[in-house]
């Protein structure tokens, strides 16, 4: 028997914003999409970051995430935007967000199965994918359990500074809940982000992470590159233009690493 192929489902989260939550998200997909691997992005923030990251207007999208989550249907392709596909090699795609998604949020907690739509849903999703990387809201809200329901592992970007030990800690309770509300185990992985080797803080807390969370952390980390507000600001991923640049390098580390976990069945 031929078994239908499953994409391998990621969740990016963190409670707290402007950690590299949407950064990750987009510039880990473009990595993968340069060694091949189409990617399907989830925009389940309100905010609508990396809907706008992608030059896709949040207000002029009709078939957003939100419409998907609220609808009946199983026909999930008419809610995908195809938006790069690099010769010879892998490809990126996303189901966009807008501000829709903050009005029917409170529905999706009060409906039966609140948090497992978006699941439910990504059941219908082409063979097509090899991954799919949901970026989250910052908040620990339904949003963010639905996210943690649909998905296979979870990365949680971390700011290499002190004050992140706290949140992450908080982080990992939430996703114990619900590993114990669905009786599913979630695997998680830290990814530390703009980390600035000048700054002791920094220093000392890829330290702390490193050795509190040995297993759960990815060999690489990602350094501080300005770069990567150019790349908001142009509406592309940095990979797409500059991959030489040290921002690249480091996700382009972090998807190799992806891929050799998954090539040895570790993921
Ligand atoms: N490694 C990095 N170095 C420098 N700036 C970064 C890095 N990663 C993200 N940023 C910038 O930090 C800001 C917040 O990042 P973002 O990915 O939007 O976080 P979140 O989605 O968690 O709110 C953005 O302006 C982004 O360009
Ligand atoms: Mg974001």
């Amino acid at each position: 028997m031929i078994c239908k192929k499953r994409p391998f489902i990621y969740a990016i989260a963190n409670q707290k914003g402007g950690v590299g939550k949407t950064t990750t998200a987009l510039t880990l997909a473009s990595s993968l999409s340069i060694l091949e691997q189409n990617v399907l992005l989830i925009d389940i923030d309100p905010q609508a970051s990396l809907t706008n990251h992608l030059a896709i207007e949040p207000e002029m999208v009709e078939n957003s995430i939100g419409s998907l989550l609220v609808s009946e249907t199983s026909d999930i392709e008419q809610f995908i935007i195809k938006k790069y596909k690099i010769k010879g090699g892998g490809g990126i795609d996303i189901i966009p967000s807008n501000i829709n998604l903050a009005k029917i949020e409170s529905n999706l907690s009060a409906s039966n199965g609140g948090g497992l739509q978006l699941k439910e849903k990504l059941k219908y999703l082409p063979d097509y994918y090899d991954y799919v990387i949901i970026d989250s809201s910052p908040a620990l809200s339904v949003l963010l359990i639905s996210a943690i329901a649909a998905c296979d592992g979870i990365i949680i970007p971390v700011v290499a500074d002190y004050l992140s030990v706290r949140g992450v800690e908080l982080l990992i309770k939430t996703i114990q809940k619900v590993e114990n509300a669905l009786n599913v185990k979630r695997d998680y992985k830290l990814l530390i982000t703009m980390f600035d080797k000048r700054t002791n803080s920094s220093l000392k807390s890829l330290n702390y992470f490193k050795n509190n969370y040995k297993e759960n952390s990815f060999d690489n980390f990602i350094n501080a590159d300005t770069k990567f507000k150019d790349a908001s600001f142009i509406k592309k991923p940095l990979t797409y233009y500059e991959v030489r640049s040290r921002g690249s390098i480091d996700y382009l580390l972090i998807a190799r690493e992806i891929l050799s976990a998954s090539a040895k069945g570790g993921e």
